[in-house]
């Protein structure tokens, strides 16, 4: 089982709004919202259960962020996420979010889920670019979702 380190995943805000060489301080507050803002500086569920029943580490290629999503199922339902990983503002962002939202999920009730729904919690203006960010935690969980209900 790999874990990776927190402290990796530390970049700082000013690195990540270089990152989309943004100007406009209008802009850099669309993009990164005071929730998403949030969520990265003060990330919910991070580190790893203890002997989660599922778990999976989902890669972007094109800058090498990882992501890990570790689950704890109890009667068919998600009673406990919790989340590993190096990546920039948004992902971690979403991550964080992300086992927020699953909480008590239904595995019996379809899609855990939805990417609009994901999308539209963090607040934030997230640009085409940038969406692969923000899929990289649910991909992840997907992964886990499709190795439980199997
Ligand atoms: Fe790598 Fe966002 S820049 S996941």
């Amino acid at each position: 089982m790999r874990f990776l380190r927190r402290s990796r995943h530390t970049r700082t805000l000013k690195q990540e709004m270089d990152n989309d060489n943004k100007i406009e301080t209008s802009r850099q507050q669309r993009l990164y919202s005071e929730t998403l803002l949030d969520h990265f500086r003060n990330p919910r569920n991070y580190g790893s259960l203890p002997s989660p029943d599922v778990a999976y580490e989902e890669f972007n290629p094109l800058c090498g962020d990882r992501i890990r999503i570790e689950l704890k199922i109890s009667d068919n339902r998600i009673a406990a996420a919790r989340f590993v990983g190096d990546g920039c503002a948004i992902s971690i962002a979403t991550a964080s979010m992300l086992t927020e939202l699953i909480l008590d999920a239904d595995l019996d009730q379809g899609e855990v889920i939805s990417s609009e729904k994901l999308l539209s919690s963090l607040k934030s203006d997230i640009k085409p670019s940038r969406v692969k960010c923000a899929m990289l935690p649910l991909d992840a969980l997907r992964s886990c979702l499709k190795a439980v209900c199997k």
